[in-house]
């Protein structure tokens, strides 16, 4: 089996960017199956720093193909200024390098609208999401509602999908006391963009059945984490799509037998931005050590990431329910100098002890973590690429992480930079 797919295993920002432009040196193909320009993946080569949102890892790389597959919502208007600015950093991007699925749906200026005005009217209750639209365009694909990029191809069809749009949104604004939407701006927005996308789209799971025959290898590129899984995240707090490693067959169009090893991209301790549970989380000077250490400012939003522990509970879930090879282990450095390290075993709700985390939202609040202590290292671990000379506490820590998670490390990760990585178990091989 030649594929790999990689998959944030928290809450997002573990570092998939960097392990995917590592691992696509030894790629064809990379495509994007989920999420949209919600993502923020950072790359660091010789010290040059790449955020990409919509864009593949692999872009970066040539000879390779990027793929954006029919699972992400795609907007196009961000498509197109990141394209800008990614070629402005050197990187040549043309058809020859990058394909958009036909059948993907399209996020719209009315989505990233609907997505502000939900957020504000929850007040303090709401997701904290991203405001970018991801979740009312993947409302408007499962309605059977959405504007596809196959239809870019015909203004009368454009014409249609809009009208058809409005028959939803305009008594929908209308109700909440908003503004209606300009028929004739939002088609004429439509048409002016649709010429930019239209040399990208091509049929990517014949692409990727071709690239199967050719025995070519297929990296499969997720965007946030489990933990914010329409189905096994911390509901209501997640995003609106499967981040789930089964979601790259679906959202690629590549057989579920094709997929291959599952790369489950995890920091050595946890981090979250926007609302929602977080246990492990520390609100002292500890925390704001990861927080400052580990650079934790969202890549999408610049708002600064929650910082805690590492919780075993939650990762052993998430890599049981989308059975995960093996890991990646990053940040590790992050940790260096930290005297006593905890890890969460387990959880008190209520007096009562729990093994793993409860779907119920309101006794996911109350869970208190159970600790697990392990003695700390001094030493520095940044940049380090050889694993036998990483300190011992360091080895007894990420021991222990296997042993909690049942899943062997495969790689881990000592600095933002591609090549300060520790190669345990190949997953292309
Ligand atoms: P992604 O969304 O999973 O791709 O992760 P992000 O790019 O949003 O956030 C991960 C951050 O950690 C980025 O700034 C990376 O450059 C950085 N990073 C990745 N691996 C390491 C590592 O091993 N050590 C340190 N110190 N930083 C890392
Ligand atoms: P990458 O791919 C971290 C979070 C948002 C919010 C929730 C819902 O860089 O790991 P959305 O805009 O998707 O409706 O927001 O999900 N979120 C992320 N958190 N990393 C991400 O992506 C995220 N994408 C969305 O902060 O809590
Ligand atoms: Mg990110």
């Amino acid at each position: 089996m030649n594929n790999v797919v990689v998959v944030g295993s928290q809450w997002g920002d573990e570092g998939k960017g960097k392990i995917v432009d590592w691992l696509s040196e030894q790629a064809d193909v990379i495509v994007r199956f989920q999420g949209g320009h919600n993502a923020g993946h950072t790359l660091t080569i010789n010290g040059k720093v790449y955020k990409l949102n919509l864009l593949p890892s692999g872009i970066v790389r040539k000879g390779t193909l990027s793929i954006i597959g029919n699972g992400v919502v795609i907007d196009p208007w961000a498509l197109i200024d990141e394209m800008k600015r990614i070629s402005e950093q050197g990187i040549e991007i043309s058809p020859t390098n990058l394909m958009i699925a036909e059948n993907a749906p399209l996020i719209l200026p009315i989505h990233s609208r609907l997505d502000i005005i939900r957020e504000e009217l929850k007040g303090k209750n709401k997701i904290g999401t991203t405001g970018r639209g991801i979740g009312p365009a993947y409302e408007d694909k499962v309605a059977r509602r959405a504007i596809r990029v196959c239809d870019l191809f015909d203004e009368k069809i454009i014409i249609q999908r809009v009208d058809n749009l409005l028959t939803h949104y305009n008594p929908l604004f209308k109700g909440m006391g908003q503004e209606a939407i300009n028929r004739d701006e939002l088609i004429n927005q439509i048409k002016d963009i649709a010429s930019k996308i239209t040399p990208f789209v091509g049929v990517a799971w014949k692409r990727l059945d071709e690239a199967h025959k050719k025995g070519e290898k297929i990296l499969f590129e997720g965007a946030q984490g489990v933990l914010l899984d329409i189905d096994h995240g911390t509901y209501p707090f997640v995003t609106s799509s499967n981040t789930h490693a089964g979601q790259a067959s679906a959202g690629a169009g590549v057989g579920a037998d094709k997929l291959g090893f599952i790369l489950g991209i995890t920091k050595a301790y946890t981090t979250r931005v926007g609302s929602g549970p977080f246990p492990t989380e520390l609100f002292d000077e500890v925390g704001e050590g990861l927080a400052k250490r580990g650079h934790e400012f969202g890549t999408v939003t610049e708002r600064p990431r929650r910082c805690g522990w590492f919780d075993a509970v939650l990762v052993r879930q998430v890599n049981k329910t989308m059975g995960v090879s093996g890991m990646a282990l990053m940040k590790l450095d992050v940790l260096d100098g930290i005297e006593e390290l905890k890890i969460c075993v387990g959880y008190d709700i209520d007096g009562k002890e729990y093994d793993h985390y409860p779907a119920s939202t309101e006794l996911q609040a109350k869970a208190k973590p159970i600790y697990e202590t392990m003695s700390g290292w001094s030493e520095s671990t940044y940049g380090c690429r050889d694993k036998s000379k990483l300190p011992k506490n360091a080895i007894a820590y990420i021991n222990r992480i296997e042993e909690l998670v049942e899943t062997p490390v495969a790689v881990l990760s000592t600095s933002p930079e591609r090549d300060d990585t520790i190669l345990i178990q190949d997953p292309f091989k």
